[in-house]
């Protein structure tokens, strides 16, 4: 079922029921986290391997402090410019957090959502809720309560509808290392934005010891995707192929095409993104090309999308 009910999401919730919830990011396929048999069907939903660990998703930061052990100085920093909102901290775990939600791992990735609708059902639980994307695993992040709706929908309690997601695209990973932060994955806040606070960004190190554990391949659409610096050398080397070509901007090109933004706007291809890779999906084309995108602010997050996409 689909609706707009906090109160019925908060309840269902409350008795160990999976409900999907809306975030400016992606929407989240929630559980009660201090529930094992709740968490674990989330893993059986989404069919998730159970080294892969979720997210803690808190009502405010003092509701975040309770589920690590550390709070660096970096963290307040990052909390107060951005929380509620698009970065989580991978940080030492409390006891309170079940091993379940790490994979076993000592360390806890938290943040706090900025959705309205999910901070109010957040405030009206005494538990944290566990969230991933709610996709099946390696399938396009949904970012529309009809998303979730018409894959998981009938495997769930309830999807709380909060509309399209504002950032489109998951949230940014860090870890932090002595007073620098460590970006594990990139997402809605941008390595610029940490940087204007003052603060000392490393990049990742993917594969090293603290990194999330992220898939290669993720994020992909059925039909193959393959980025092209020069669409019309792909269409002189391959003359009979079908393909749909995914646009930064508006253009005139000899082939089917669909539009992320009118003008290379980042924010707004962030936000097309995931849905209208899934458009492009129930297209007639047998591949998906798009173009390089541009490695600066949110592109570098767009950018890692696209290439997990296309392996
Ligand atoms: O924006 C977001 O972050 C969305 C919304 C729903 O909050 N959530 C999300 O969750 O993207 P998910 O599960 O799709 O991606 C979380 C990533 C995974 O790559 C996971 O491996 C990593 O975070 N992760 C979670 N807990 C971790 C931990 N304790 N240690 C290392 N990596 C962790
Ligand atoms: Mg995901």
């Amino acid at each position: 079922m689909i609706g707009t009910d906090v109160a019925k999401g908060a309840s269902l919730l409350s008795l160990g029921q999976l409900v999907a919830i809306p975030t400016e990011t992606v929407y989240g396929l929630a559980a009660n986290a201090l529930d094992p048999q709740a968490v674990s069907e989330i893993y059986r939903v989404k069919n998730r391997p159970h080294f892969n660990p979720l997210i803690l998703h808190c009502a405010s930061v003092d509701d975040a402090k309770k589920y690590v052990l550390e709070w660096p100085e970096e963290a307040r920093l990052l909390s107060s410019a951005f929380w509620p909102g698009s970065i989580s901290f991978l940080l030492p775990k409390s006891q309170l957090v079940p091993d379940l939600i790490t994979s076993g791992s000592s360390h806890v990735v938290v943040r706090v959502p900025n959705h309205p609708l999910t901070l109010d059902l957040l405030s009206r639980l005494d538990f944290p809720l566990a969230a991933p994307s709610a996709n099946v695993s390696n399938t396009v992040s949904p970012t529309t309560a009809e998303h979730v709706d018409s894959t998981i929908g009938s495997k769930i309690g309830y999807v709380l509808d909060g509309g399209p997601c504002s950032v489109g695209l998951e949230s940014t990973i860090v870890a932090f290392d002595g007073s620098s932060v460590v970006i594990l994955r990139e997402g809605g806040v941008s390595q610029e934005d940490i940087l204007k606070l003052g603060i000392h960004v490393k990049t990742n190190t993917r594969g090293g010891l603290k990194a999330p554990g992220q898939l290669k391949k993720h994020y992909s659409t059925n039909k193959p995707l393959r980025i092209v610096k020069d669409i019309d050398e792909w269409m002189n080397q391959n003359p009979d192929k079908k393909a749909i070509v995914l646009l930064y901007e508006e253009k005139t090109i000899p082939l089917p095409s669909l539009l992320l933004s009118k003008n290379y706007n980042l924010g707004e291809i962030a936000n097309s993104l995931f849905h209208v890779m899934r458009d492009a999906d129930k297209s007639e084309a047998e591949i998906i090309l798009v173009e390089p995108i541009k490695k600066q602010g949110i592109g570098r997050a767009i950018a890692d999308r696209l290439e997990r996409a296309q392996l």
